[in-house]
């Protein structure tokens, strides 16, 4: 058995705005790295957690990269101590799959460590487990793309079951993280429990359209089909700005722009990084007008998704 393994996964766009909670995609960076030791300490050690956003619980069973570890070990029936050190570079709660992103990166860094070849997918049920502690929901838009790369589609929670999507290559995402914080579980408090059918009629136009224009690479269809009916109407109010961040990047030419997520972070899917440079500044420009200092990733769609660093 090696004596350290270190893995990155990426941060997360869940929903991309058609697909409440069946859709996502990766993005190349931000990222966390989780680096892995087998300890002759029996349980979970979560070490000091480095990076920019670092103020995450150390108890094992809260911190997401801890629970989908021993969810993990659990199946395995592997008993051996474990330390985990994590560089977190993906803000929290920001809306950007963060807690999916340090769990990602522990179970494909643990995968590593003993050898144990599963292959990504089959290690989802272990994030996904950490996602229930996280936001009381298991949602898989966040792990399943930060895993496998590009745009990913949940078709079943149960009987679980994933499909990569066509990921155009030209995709270029300008995501702004506003300095507030919105948590998944208030997000999702505030939506309605049910809906018309005729709004769900219109909304399963909305990805389906969606997806046949990644197929088609089709960006004007993309553009019509970039619309949320079920979340958006309700958490864009917890937004300062949102119409008017969405309505700047559009002005600049991004494809389409919405909520990330979650939010309160907003991305612009852009066509090239000029549209995407362009459009990122003008959504920072609205949010500090509303008094809101923001961060600015400018990053390609990641293709790959979590991986072992060498
Ligand atoms: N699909 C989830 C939601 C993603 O929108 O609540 C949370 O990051």
């Amino acid at each position: 058995m090696k004596t350290s393994v270190r893995a990155y996964a990426p941060a997360s766009v869940a929903n991309a705005v058609s697909g409440f909670d069946v859709l996502g995609f990766a993005l190349e960076e931000p990222g966390d790295i989780v680096i892995c030791k087998p300890s002759d300490i029996p349980g979970i050690k979560i070490l000091p957690i480095a990076g920019a956003f670092s103020s995450l619980p150390h108890d094992p069973k809260l911190n997401t990269a801890g629970v989908a570890v021993q969810a993990f070990l659990n199946s395995k029936n592997i008993s051996l101590g474990m330390e985990l050190e994590i560089i977190k570079g993906v803000p929290i709660v920001g809306g950007m799959g963060s807690s999916a992103s340090s769990a990602v990166a522990a179970v494909v860094a643990v995968n590593e460590l003993f050898d144990l070849q599963l292959a990504p997918h089959e290690l989802l049920p272990f994030v996904l487990e950490s996602e229930r502690v996280a936001t009381g929901v298991p949602h898989a838009d966040n792990a399943a793309p930060s895993l496998l790369g590009g745009f990913t589609l949940i078709h079943s929670l149960d009987p679980l079951d994933v499909v990569s999507l066509a990921t155009p290559a030209a995709f270029t995402c300008a995501l702004v993280h506003p300095h507030m914080h919105i948590k998944t579980r208030d997000a999702r408090e505030i939506l309605p429990k049910t809906i018309p059918m005729a709004t769900a009629t219109r909304q399963m136009g909305h990805i389906a359209g969606f997806v046949a224009g990644l197929y088609q690479e089709d960006f004007d269809l993309i553009s019509r089909s970039f619309v949320d009916e079920l979340a958006e109407p309700y958490r864009g109010q917890l937004i300062p700005g949102y119409a008017k961040v969405k309505a700047a990047a559009l002005e600049q030419g991004a494809i389409g722009c919405g909520i990330s997520g979650s939010g309160p972070s907003m991305f612009a899917l852009c066509p090239d990084v000029d549209t995407a440079n362009r459009a990122g500044k003008a959504m920072e420009r609205v949010f500090l007008g509303e008094n809101l200092e923001s961060d600015l990733f400018i990053s390609a769609i990641s293709q790959q998704g979590a991986r072992i660093l060498e």
